[in-house]
């Protein structure tokens, strides 16, 4: 009994993880869109950044593009949660597609802001990682007012022209700790700068990490179950090593090497948002699969956010009856 208990495996589940209400939002409106459409349904860009979501729908006919020039005129295009320029609305427009929306709305409230700062004259400071598909479509709602930062050194070197119009914004999955760091070099730099009445960094992305945060001294490594692209699993990785315990980014068991479980009696695991649960589900029968393990769930918050769907989708009906 003693060397049973002594083998067994122990898997701290952090709460919450995995998917989020942007996340399940951005997929129903693929669903739905398949189940009441007889067309192909276009998706612009991944609906949201994981490897497996895109592979199922991709399966049941879904076609991804990365711009509207593969999208036939008049077909029916679904945009991302990560949100899309204003530019490339209008070319929609133009098009004439049939645009389904999928940007989860914490993303379009930042468009918002960054449309209304920029309208009242500010240098609007977008903290962010470039080349994301957020940070461009928030920067493409004012070109010529946003700058982006990505690092403290930008900060620093910084300049803006009228320093009592300025103000900043963020994207919505980074590192809570980081993001602060990075106000507070600002706010030095800029002494004027406007607070934005709200933080942008979402409820999903400050509670991930903070759920790890609660496990990720007890673990003597760390799994996050998302892919490679998604910011906010990125995040929570960093935010494991930096505490000084290893972690990996896994898009299901099979990306597990087995000498990281070398010695490892402890296992944190956890799952960005955009990683459906079953694939948390699957690692945890893998790791199950090598040997005993106890599971316990360590949830500190619970989620009900939920938002509704847009009306192209709510009010469709449903091929299937
Ligand atoms: Fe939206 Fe945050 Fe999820 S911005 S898509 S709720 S990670």
């Amino acid at each position: 009994e003693q060397t049973k208990a002594a083998g067994t495996r122990r898997i701290l589940l952090a709460g919450p993880r995995s998917f989020c209400a942007g996340v399940e939002r951005a997929i129903e409106i693929v669903e739905r869109a398949l189940r009441s459409h007889p067309g192909p349904i276009y998706v612009r860009k991944q609906i949201v950044h994981n490897i497996s979501v895109v592979e199922d729908f991709t399966r049941r006919g879904v076609i991804f593009v990365e711009e509207l020039d593969e999208v036939p005129n008049g077909s029916t295009v679904v945009f991302s949660a990560h949100g899309v320029s204003p530019a490339v609305r209008e070319d929609a427009a133009r098009r004439q597609l049939d645009v389904i929306d999928g940007t989860c709305p914490l993303v379009t409230k930042v468009h918002a802001k960054a449309r209304r700062f920029a309208a009242r004259g500010d240098t609007v400071v977008l903290i962010g990682h470039g080349g994301h598909e957020e940070v461009e479509g928030t920067l493409g709602e004012a070109p010529e007012s946003i700058v982006l930062v990505e690092t403290l050194e930008d900060v620093q070197n910084l300049e803006i022209p009228d320093p009592e119009r300025a103000s900043y914004l963020t994207q919505t999955t980074l590192a809570v700790d980081d993001t602060a760091e990075f106000i507070g070099a600002l706010r030095q730099r800029f002494p004027l700068l406007h607070e934005p009445s709200s933080e942008d960094i979402c409820y999903a992305t400050t509670n991930r990490q903070h759920a790890l945060g609660a496990i990720v001294d007890e673990s003597e490594l760390v799994l996050v179950v998302g892919s490679t692209n998604s910011s906010n699993s990125v995040r929570l990785v960093e935010l494991s090593r930096r505490q000084g315990t290893p972690a990996y980014l896994i898009d299901s068991s099979k990306d597990i090497q087995p000498e990281w479980l070398d010695g490892v009696t402890t296992i944190g695991l956890t799952a960005g948002a955009s990683a459906p649960p079953a694939l948390v589900d699957e690692v945890v029968g893998a790791l199950r699969e090598l040997g005993p393990v106890s599971v316990e769930e360590r949830e500190i918050s619970r989620e009900t956010t939920h938002f509704e769907l847009p009306a192209a989708v709510r009010d469709l009906p449903d091929r299937a009856q």
